[in-house]
């Protein structure tokens, strides 16, 4: 897919502000610092466009973002950062749900992982609820550039092995870098391919 376009649009704590659920909307989240913000600008080949920052907690809303007129690309905050209090914490869990559970155009999520880690409990965690939500999913494994080919294809096997113990079916994949862009043309390909159904 070539994006000829893509701009920031609201930033805001309530998903009945989110701009009018009238595209197909694909949702990026993970744990803080995973690196989120870095894919969507890469995918979007837009440097800034989407905040990044070497401390975890930088994106604290739900960021909209409009591609080419025709779908729509959300920046959410990451998840299980331990330096917020609990308060602020219960704040966006109630936010997330309300988000995952009522956007209706929500057409998938992309749960990010890091390539590096061993399965996360937060993550397989936050998965789980997806699919108890019934709420579409992709993974998407980040900054394969920190590692070998080969430590990446050890993890992830493990990773998908992990995920066969609680799942009949595996979710679809991805392996990416924010820095090289791989991954890019299959992530922008299958939500392409979303797109048109
Ligand atoms: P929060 O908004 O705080 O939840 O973080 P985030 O998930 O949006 O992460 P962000 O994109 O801000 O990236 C966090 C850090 O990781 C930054 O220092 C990025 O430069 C770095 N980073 C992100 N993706 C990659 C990647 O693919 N390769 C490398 N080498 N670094 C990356
Ligand atoms: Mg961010």
């Amino acid at each position: 897919m070539l994006i000829r376009d893509a701009r920031f649009l609201t930033s805001n704590t309530r998903v009945d502000l989110c701009p009018p659920p009238d595209r197909p909307e694909y949702a990026f989240i993970g744990r803080s610092n995973v690196g989120k913000s870095s894919l969507i600008n890469m995918l979007t080949s837009r440097a800034g466009l989407a905040k990044t920052s070497a401390s975890p907690g930088k994106t604290q809303l739900i960021n909209h973002f409009l591609v080419n007129e025709q779908w729509y690309l959300v920046d959410l905050p990451g998840y299980g950062y331990a330096k917020v209090s609990k308060t602020a914490r219960a704040e966006w869990q109630k936010m997330l749900n309300a988000y995952l559970q009522r956007r209706e155009n929500l057409a998938c999520v992309c749960v990010l992982l890091d390539s590096r880690l061993p399965p996360q409990a937060s993550d397989l965690e936050f998965m789980e609820n997806l699919g108890e939500m019934g709420v579409p999913f992709v993974m998407v494994f980040t900054k394969t550039d920190k590692q070998s080919a080969a430590q990446t294809r050890t993890l992830l096997a493990a990773y998908l092995a992990k995920m066969a113990e609680s799942w009949d079916e595996l979710p679809q994949y991805f392996v990416t870098s924010a820095t090289t862009k791989a991954g890019r043309d299959e992530l922008l390909g299958f939500i392409d391919g979303v797109n048109q159904q």
